[in-house]
């Protein structure tokens, strides 16, 4: 079956610091954002998608969007909110057990075998998952004032990766959950791991990048050309 797709897009990029939202800059001529549309209609053209929009965006194109069945919905304050607002939108479609997966918009590199395999992995899980990758760099936990308090434990640790699939139920009583308690939550799982669930990790590549700060958008060419000539190898 396929999955629902959710694309939180309606951020303002400001780390970026763009004259745009970073979702809408040019990377190997074309924007972000339909390089992410791309890669997820590729790995699931029947897919059915919510794509979340500031309602003032100027920069949009529907030509970006592959798949047959989408809906435009309204983005809110937090990423949270936009992806609360998508599940929302298809609350009389969706069916509880069915699976939603969200990805960033700003992670035009992620590859089409993660995406199949994430789903694969996700079809016959209770709980859900995501995409992650193990830390390379030692960790440290500063002290407030710009010294070391203590170093982490790297073994164990884990980069926090898009998609995210869970049940449509479950994410959607996860977020109302998180939203009402008042606690901000920056990905999907940790609004389902508060209700006492683990989340599957499901190793993926590290080139995964999401686009964040200015250096960013060369890294993100520089994947896509590897990416490339891996594949015409
Ligand atoms: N996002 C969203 N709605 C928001 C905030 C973020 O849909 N209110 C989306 C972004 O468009 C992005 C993803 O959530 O695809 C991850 O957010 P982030 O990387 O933080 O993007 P921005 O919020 O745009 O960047 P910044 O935090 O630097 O402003
Ligand atoms: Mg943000």
């Amino acid at each position: 079956a396929s999955p629902w797709l959710v694309v939180p897009a309606a951020g303002q990029g400001r780390r970026m610091g763009a004259d745009r939202p970073k979702q809408y800059l040019t990377l190997d001529a074309r924007p972000v954002m339909a390089h992410t549309l791309t890669r997820l209609h590729a790995a699931f053209p029947g897919a059915r998608l919510c794509l979340c929009l500031d309602p003032d965006d100027a920069w949009f194109d529907p030509d970006w969007v592959l798949f047959a069945d989408w809906r435009r919905v309204a983005g809110g304050a937090e990423r949270a909110d936009s992806v609360a607002n998508a599940l929302g939108a298809i609350a009389h479609e969706a069916r509880d057990d069915d699976l939603v997966l969200v990805h960033d918009v700003a992670r035009p590199c992620v590859a089409v075998e993660d995406l199949r395999r994430l789903m694969r992995v996700l079809a016959d899980d209770a709980v859900g998952g995501l995409l992650a990758a193990t830390v390379a760099d030692t960790m440290k936990r500063d002290d407030g004032g710009g010294r070391v308090a203590r170093t982490e434990p790297r073994a164990g640790l884990w980069h926090a990766l898009t998609p995210q699939g869970f049940r449509y139920g479950l994410l959607n009583q996860a977020l109302r959950q998180a939203m009402a308690s008042g606690v901000t939550v920056t990905d999907e799982a940790s609004a389902v791991e508060a209700l006492g669930h683990a989340p599957r990790l499901v190793p993926g590549r590290r080139d995964n990048l999401k686009i964040t700060h200015p250096e960013d958008l060369a890294l993100a060419g520089m994947i896509l050309a590897a990416q490339a000539s891996a594949h015409s190898e």
